[in-house]
């Protein structure tokens, strides 16, 4: 713990503060309001954002992203989580975020990272996330919510400035043409002589932020408050197995042979058997656009495609995330003698393939016609 004196010197020494943080012994960090924020941001925000979190965080880990001075980490330790890990892009925030939490005798880490470093393997994971003022501040905004989804086990609070619709932000429409929602987005043009330290990129209307927050991947994304010009949305992401550590795909599929033929005759009737699994987070439709089917293409020996699309055959009913089923598919062998190649992959009907999708290539089998 510090003395009055040595917090006193240390918050003159790592001002300005955005974060108004009591330490004890009379000492603020800020006693002047900063920018158009009130004299004691965050005060009102956490009045709501406390209420999205369990009043007791006994044991759970939370992660505060652009934590800033920490004022929300320190609240996320007084109701007793376990580690709390802030982290932030500049170092002047870091520096006052370790100094606020050794004045109040916390047990916080700190870390001077930005959102788009995180991942579970550097991290770690996190029962709870926070990604509060964050959002408009990036330039990949969908990118930072992906790697906010990669590390949170359970729990996403995000905050942010929104668009507040109006004439020239009209709230979501119908496209005709596209056959499905628009939803505003605003990109803010930045100008150096603002001299900012973090400039703001996008700011998205509501719906856009939700859509973009289940589309990550997180379900059951709720708006809790949204007060002028600001929301506050509170999305969990769908359980984990223990093993996948690694962000899933919204189409990933994992195949395996079950029967198929190792050698044939030109020509020749082959049928394959094939177990597939929805290891992704989206639902397979089965029919219209999108529908999934198992598709095969077929290569050389050495992997010069012959014919992109050499047969497939319908899931012929819905599989949601986990679901299984067993397909069989038959194709001509060709008539020319040779070794080929037979890459088996999902393909989401006038959609993609799921390997172009970023999917890893599902299932190769090697032929040879003789
Ligand atoms: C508007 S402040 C919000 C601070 C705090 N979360 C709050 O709500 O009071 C934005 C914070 O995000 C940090 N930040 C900006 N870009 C970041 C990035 N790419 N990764 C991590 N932090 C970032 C800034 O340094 C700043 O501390």
């Amino acid at each position: 713990m510090l003395t009055a004196e040595e917090k006193r010197t240390g918050v003159q020494r790592l001002g300005p503060w955005f974060h108004q943080i009591d330490l004890g012994d009379g000492v603020l960090t800020k006693s002047r309001p900063a920018g158009t924020e009130p004299l004691d941001h965050p005060r009102s925000t956490w009045e709501l954002v406390g209420r999205c979190l369990p009043a007791d965080l006994e044991g759970r880990s939370v992660l505060d992203v652009g934590c800033n001075a920490g004022f929300y980490a320190i609240q996320a330790r007084r109701r007793n989580a376990g580690r709390v890990l802030g982290i932030d892009a500049r170092r002047q925030h870091v520096r006052q975020a370790r100094f606020a939490a050794r004045a109040l005798g916390l047990q916080i880490e700190y870390e001077r990272m930005s959102v788009y470093d995180l991942s579970p393997q550097v991290t770690g994971m996190f029962d709870v996330t926070l990604a509060l003022g964050l959002l408009y501040h990036c330039r990949h905004p969908l990118l930072a919510i992906e790697k906010l989804f990669g590390v949170t086990r359970d729990l996403l609070v995000v905050e942010s400035e929104v668009l507040f619709p109006s004439p020239s932000f009209p709230p979501t429409e119908q496209a005709a043409n596209l056959g499905r929602p628009l939803h505003p987005l605003a990109y803010v043009e930045n100008h150096t002589a603002l001299n900012e330290p973090a400039y703001n990129w996008f700011v998205p209307g509501v719906d856009s932020l939700m859509a973009m927050l289940r589309d990550a991947g997180f379900v059951e994304v709720k708006l809790a408050y949204e007060p002028a010009a600001r929301a506050l949305i509170v999305c969990r992401r769908p359980l984990l197995q223990a093993d996948s550590l690694s962000m899933p795909h919204m189409l990933a599929a994992q195949l395996s042979m079950v029967e198929g033929p190792a050698a044939c005759r030109p020509d020749e009737s082959l049928a394959f058997r094939v177990a597939v699994k929805n290891t992704g987070l989206s639902l397979w439709l089965d029919r219209g656009p999108g529908a999934v089917r198992l598709g095969v293409r077929l290569l050389d020996e050495a992997g010069e495609e012959l014919v992109p699309d050499y047969g497939g055959v319908a899931v012929g009913h819905q599989v949601g995330p986990g679901g299984e089923v067993l397909l069989n598919l038959s194709v001509t062998a060709p008539s020319r003698p040779g070794i080929y190649r037979l890459e088996f992959d999902m393909v989401s009907e006038q959609v993609t393939w799921f390997e172009e999708a970023g999917a890893t290539m599902a299932l190769v089998h090697r032929v040879r016609v003789s």
